[in-house]
């Protein structure tokens, strides 16, 4: 018995002797509105004229048995989107909120012919806020517009919320194509109007304006999107880019302190997995960063541009470890710190925690798994803790115990292929997935952890 493989442009044969198994792959091409499956390249040449067809990259695989045929598809999913820094986004000359997420210049004079709906769905603090400004916006514009103000906390992100605004949108009617849905407010409001736009006709294209650091930096430029259920924290949710995002830093200026620092656990969560000198930028200018909200453009000498700095470092690191992972097939994640206790003691303690700040507790606590399996030296655990109460972020939690810490890694190692991946720091801003830490070193790590923190708990 043996097995032949011919590789032809269009179709891959496999055909097994004895077993009568027969295999080919074929190509896809559209002429004339119709797509059909191509064997070989000469049926390509031969047939039809190839500067009038579309070559698909999709595949489509037959396997030819005794008992009959399977197909097998193969289709790579394309998706675009952008992540657009800008300065005075409602200013109603600024077309950015409008026309941002278009790539062509002439499609953009297309759509500025024609009278433009949009729905804006926000925080509602964010609405009482800048809701006039936005009204302003889009009056100067001319755009039909419908505001949707929303109590988008994460108490309420749940399914109700998700078709409460799907009624608006159907209501409201929008052209699918050119009238995305806007999105403004904290990560919780962009991750339940994420949700909407991926169901309503399947797929409608929405923008995220990101009003919190936190949203800014980590919610804003992934593909990701959800809302809690039955309890668990973002158990419902897809994979759905939006078509841009625009960040305008002068929104976190209205936050409070405490929402600046719950921001800055996930931009420490990126430093120390990947950029030591981002980790000693928030070392040196984490306060400074606090108490000037991330507004100062030019900032003091000593501090050079240093809010500008760490939120282009935080996103561009953690676009590098999205992009080319977007839907989260490769499980070996090492934007996961931080999120594998932290999702069970968030929802357990809620609204005591926000997100960054339970994100943080996890990230300590891992520090000391880090210490505990030799990794890391004392001199780097102590500055990774005394970073994060320098950014005044919560380093230990009562609700953090074994118990839970056991039944968060249960759930980490049901969903993650039956492996515990844990991502843990090998140094300042360096870190590598590791799936061989045991109870043993766990609660080592628990124990010195809570010796050390727990007076440290604010
Ligand atoms: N999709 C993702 O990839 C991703 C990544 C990280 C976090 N998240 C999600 O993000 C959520 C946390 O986001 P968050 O920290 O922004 O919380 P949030 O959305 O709850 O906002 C926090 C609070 O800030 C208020 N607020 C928002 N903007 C304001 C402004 N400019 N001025 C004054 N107040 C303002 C809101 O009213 C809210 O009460 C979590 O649900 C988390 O799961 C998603």
């Amino acid at each position: 018995m043996y097995t032949a493989t011919t590789a032809v442009k269009g179709a891959t044969k496999t055909e097994t002797e004895g077993s009568r198994t027969k295999q080919k792959e074929y190509q896809l091409i559209k002429l004339k509105n119709t797509w059909c499956c191509v064997e070989n390249e000469e049926e390509i040449g031969k047939t039809w004229n190839e500067d009038k067809m579309i070559i698909s990259q999709a595949k489509i695989g037959e396997t030819i048995t005794e008992s009959g045929v399977s197909w097998t598809v193969k289709t790579p999913i394309y998706f675009c989107y952008k992540v657009i820094e800008t300065q005075n986004l409602l200013d109603p000359n600024n077309m950015t909120l409008l026309y941002g997420h278009v790539s062509d210049p002439q499609e953009v004079e297309v759509y500025k012919k024609k009278i433009q709906k949009r729905l804006v769905v926000m925080d509602i603090t964010v609405e009482k806020l800048y809701g006039s400004k936005i009204r302003k916006y889009f009056e100067a514009n001319n755009i039909i517009y419908k505001i949707l103000a929303l109590e988008t906390m994460e108490e309420t992100k749940s399914m109700e919320l998700v078709l409460t605004i799907l009624e608006e949108v159907h209501k409201f009617g929008i052209d699918r194509r050119t009238e995305p849905i806007i999105a403004i407010g904290g990560g919780v409001c962009l991750d339940i109007v994420g949700l909407a736009a991926s169901l309503y006709r399947r797929r409608t294209p929405y923008i995220r304006v990101p009003t919190t650091l936190l949203s800014y930096v980590d919610a804003s430029v992934g593909a990701k999107n959800g809302v809690n259920f039955c309890n668990c924290k973002n158990k419902l949710g897809s994979y759905t880019p939006p078509a841009a995002t625009f960040l305008d830093r002068s929104f976190i200026k209205t936050i409070p302190r405490r929402h600046i620092s719950n921001g800055l656990g996930e931009i420490l969560k990126m430093a120390l997995m990947k950029h030591r000198g981002l980790f000693e930028l928030l070392e040196s200018h984490g306060k400074y960063l606090l108490d000037t909200k991330f507004q100062s453009r030019n900032g003091l000498a000593s501090h050079g541009d240093a809010a500008l700095t760490t939120t282009r470092l935080a996103i561009q690191t953690m676009l590098e470890e999205l992009a080319p992972n977007l839907w989260e097939d490769d499980l070996e994640r090492l934007v996961d710190f931080g999120h594998v206790i932290s999702p069970e003691l968030e929802m357990k303690v809620l609204p005591a925690l926000m997100h960054g700040e339970a994100v943080n507790i996890d990230m300590a606590l891992m520090t000391y798994v880090s210490y505990e399996s030799g990794l890391i030296t004392a001199e780097e655990k102590n500055r990774t803790i005394q970073c994060m109460i320098t950014l005044e972020l919560p380093v230990w939690h009562k609700d953090c115990n074994l118990p839970l810490i056991k039944k968060a890694l249960g759930e980490r190692f049901k969903h993650s292929g039956g492996k515990l991946r844990l991502p843990l720091p090998t140094g300042l801003g360096s870190a590598e997935i590791f799936n061989d830490v045991n109870e043993e070193t766990m609660k080592r790590a628990f124990e010195k952890w809570t010796e050390e923190c727990q007076e440290l708990a604010t």
